[in-house]
């Protein structure tokens, strides 16, 4: 009899225990395995050793038959694409401070674009897009021979202090890359954590093969077309990620920071009767006629982009971080590192809530909507007719009246998943 009950209560107390662990277990995954809006169809989370489902069948074949050894198994190229003051910069630190698995490069085709910039300004894009396309690739696969052609002041024996932004990129401030300066050298090559001699492309170059994935952030590509042959070199495991934003904010933040070049639409927007610089309208129209272009063929899903384009709102990084970040990784097949859910939540204020950390809300709403508060009706409703077919694509309702503008309880951005 005594035995019989021991034996139920270490039975129940087993149960119990097993019941526990699997919670714990759910939970750890929960945390791991972000929820996937419809956003990404068919993909789960995927470790860097699991193959892909590719539209290219020789490439599935060979990505099948590959040894765990080999070192491109699960290799991912992403390309984060986006437009000036889209909070681009932000979005590719979620790739920067990933770790020592990523090689991250900040807008490396600035020199591309200010080499084939015409005297009239800005660039011909029968020329430009296929240079753009050619130094991403080449870049991709860690060569910097061809950017090198693109930098002024050209690079010495691939030894260089010009660089744009290179400060921006870990790999190149970190071991083996960031080489001691010359004393005399001293204050002239600072990376932000740490001083660095001059940037080697040849060591740079070395350090992206070293690294398992390669990821590149640029706002200088006009149409997601121009790539279509990155996404088909075998070579290159390609994801795009498109970035987007309320067009009405991107000009208001174009306003304030380009305060100079805006002067007239300042004044303009502010009721004074002058006329409008047409130029500019028409840019602005161009603008988001090439945004509304490219995320539509992405939307659409050709076969060479099907499983490899993602598009992501800002709104909805800045609302909620941590799991638009964990759909980013998981749609690109880069595993989401504790290094860089530190980064997101020292970034990004997000506070832990009982709900889960992937749930956790940039401290609010009205942040995003700030720029409301700042520009005129007027203003908003020329963004509104230039861009009325990419705002409705992209779920940005239009504000009726000057007291629909600024009253932000009432939200200007309806949900949405794409895809
Ligand atoms: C698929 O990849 C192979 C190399 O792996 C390449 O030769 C072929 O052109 C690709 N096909 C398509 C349709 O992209
Ligand atoms: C752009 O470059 C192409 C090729 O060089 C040339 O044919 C075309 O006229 C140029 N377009 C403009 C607007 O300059
Ligand atoms: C880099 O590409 C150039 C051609 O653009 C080629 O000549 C060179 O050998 C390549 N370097 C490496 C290390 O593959
Ligand atoms: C750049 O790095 C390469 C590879 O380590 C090395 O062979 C070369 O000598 C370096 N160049 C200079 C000028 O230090
Ligand atoms: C959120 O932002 C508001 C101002 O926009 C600020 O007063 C508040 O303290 C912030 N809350 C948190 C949790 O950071």
């Amino acid at each position: 009899m005594r035995i019989k009950y021991t034996i139920s209560v270490i039975f129940i107390v087993a149960l119990v225990i097993i019941e526990k662990e699997n919670n714990i277990i759910s939970k750890v995954s929960d945390k791991l395995t972000p929820r996937l809006t419809p956003l990404t169809p068919r993909l789960t989370l995927v470790t860097p050793l699991t193959p892909l489902p590719s539209t290219n069948d020789s490439e599935r074949l060979q990505s099948s038959t590959g040894s765990l050894l080999d070192s491109t198994a699960g290799q991912r190229h992403v390309l984060l694409l986006a437009g000036t003051r889209t909070g681009s910069s932000f979005v590719g630190e979620f790739f920067n401070q990933l770790g020592p698995e990523v090689f991250y490069l900040f807008e490396p085709l600035w020199h591309v674009e200010r080499m084939l910039t015409v005297e009239s300004g800005g660039t011909n894009a029968s020329v430009a897009a296929p240079a753009y396309r050619d130094v991403l690739r080449q870049l991709l696969l860690c060569n910097f021979s061809l950017l090198e052609d693109f930098m002024e002041p050209r690079p010495q024996e691939h030894v260089t202090a010009a660089l744009f932004r290179r400060e921006s990129s870990r790999a190149l401030c970190e071991e083996p890359v960031c080489t001691l300066p010359a004393r005399r050298e001293f204050e002239r090559y600072r990376c932000r954590v740490r001083r660095c001699g001059p940037l080697n492309l040849t060591l740079a170059g070395q350090s992206c093969l070293q690294r398992r994935h390669r990821v590149i952030k640029t706002v200088r590509v006009r149409q997601l077309e121009t790539l279509r042959p990155l996404a088909e070199d075998p070579r290159l495991h390609m994801r795009f990620i498109q970035l987007v934003r309320d067009p009405r904010a991107v000009l208001a933040s174009r306003m304030v920071a380009f305060s100079s070049r805006y002067r007239s639409w300042q004044r303009w927007a502010a009721g004074e009767e002058l006329p409008l610089d047409q130029d500019e309208v028409r840019k602005l129209r161009a603008n988001c006629d090439n945004i509304r272009m490219s995320a539509e063929l992405g939307l659409q899903q050709p076969a060479w982009l099907r499983g490899r384009y993602m598009l992501v709102r800002y709104e909805d990084i800045a609302r909620f971080p941590m799991r638009k970040a964990a759909e980013m990784y998981a749609f690109t097949g880069i595993p989401f590192t504790a290094q860089a859910e530190q980064w997101i939540l020292k970034n990004t204020q997000a506070s832990q809530e009982a709900s889960g950390v992937y749930s956790t809300q940039k401290n609010s709403s009205q942040q995003v909507e700030k720029w409301r508060r700042s520009v005129s009706f007027r203003l908003v409703q020329l963004v509104q007719e230039e861009c009325s077919a990419t705002m409705r694509l992209f779920g940005y309702r239009p504000a009726e009246n000057q007291q629909m503008l600024s009253d932000t309880s009432l939200s200007l951005i309806e949900d949405r998943t794409f895809l």
